[in-house]
């Protein structure tokens, strides 16, 4: 896809969370307005390249072990955001190439490049659609088509529910996506928490300058409310880094300096 094609319709004066978060990975799908409120949330968070990186890394280690471990065999992303270095479809082709995998984001330059790489391919799709309307989702002729809900689905929330505000209803959207998964399904969340001055000022920055980009930061408790209905596995909710890392060395000394909670759970 030439530049041209990925930008039209687009306001590029307007940042994007996915552009913004592409920028913070290192991509190249983002316009001035997304790298300067990037560099605008490095001045106030000097990790914030290393946080994006590590929810990233913690998105790869989950599905690794959904496919690999938990034999989960098809993914529901949600938040998907644009392609990037290990996508979801290639991390589970790693261990099971005939998975199916559907991305969901609101984004026209997320969907456009996932639509772009994924061309041709019949076991994964890209669907335009909100988090906070899941009935559009989960009625969606490409989720049906693709998604067997008579069997164990990995449901993929990670750094997207942090953007859905108490006023939208976080609980009863997932209540909403949940009740149809078969048991053995699981859910992979990270959300961003609380870290004093350092994530209010965040969330200021974002408010201001970010198209649809109000994030809420939530408590332990608030995001562990996430997995009702789930048994959450070891090692629990817990700051990114410390979900099951591929080896010790790959754990900071501060792991609450990177200020995200993820967590997996199975639905019994
Ligand atoms: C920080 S990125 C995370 C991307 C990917 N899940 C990851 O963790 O690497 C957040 C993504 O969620 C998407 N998003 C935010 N709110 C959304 C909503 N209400 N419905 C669908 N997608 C949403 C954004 O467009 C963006 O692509």
């Amino acid at each position: 896809m030439n530049d041209r094609d990925w930008a039209t319709g687009i306001d590029p004066s307007r940042a994007s969370v996915a552009r913004v978060y592409d920028y913070l990975l290192g991509g190249a799908h983002n316009f001035s307005a997304d790298r300067d409120i990037a560099r605008t949330l490095e001045a106030i968070e000097p990790q914030a390249r290393a946080i994006a990186a590590a929810n990233r890394a913690f998105l790869v280690r989950a599905v690794r072990f959904l496919a690999a471990e938990a034999g989960v065999r098809q993914f529901l992303d949600i938040g998907s955001g644009i392609p990037t270095q290990g996508n979801v479809h290639e991390i589970v082709r790693g261990v099971a190439p005939d998975a199916r995998v559907v991305y969901v984001d609101r984004d026209p330059v997320a969907v456009a490049h996932s639509t772009a790489l994924l061309d041709g391919d019949p076991n994964a799709a890209v669907v335009q659609a909100d988090l906070t309307r899941p009935a559009d989702i989960l009625g969606h002729p490409t989720v049906r088509k693709m998604i067997d809900f008579g069997e164990p689905v990995g449901l993929l929330l990670v750094a997207v529910l942090h953007f859905i505000t108490d006023e939208q209803d976080p609980r009863g959207v997932l209540a909403e996506l949940t009740a149809p998964l078969a048991p053995g399904s699981h859910l992979a969340v990270s959300h961003g928490t609380h870290k004093q001055e350092t994530g209010e000022a965040v969330t200021k920055v974002y408010r201001r300058a970010v198209a649809q980009g109000e994030p809420t930061l939530r408590t332990p408790e608030e995001i562990g409310a996430f997995f009702t209905g789930f048994d959450l596995l070891d090692p629990g909710l817990v700051h990114g880094p410390l979900w099951r890392p591929d080896s010790p060395g790959d754990v900071p000394d501060d792991p609450s300096r990177f200020w995200f909670l993820v967590g997996v759970g199975r639905k019994p």
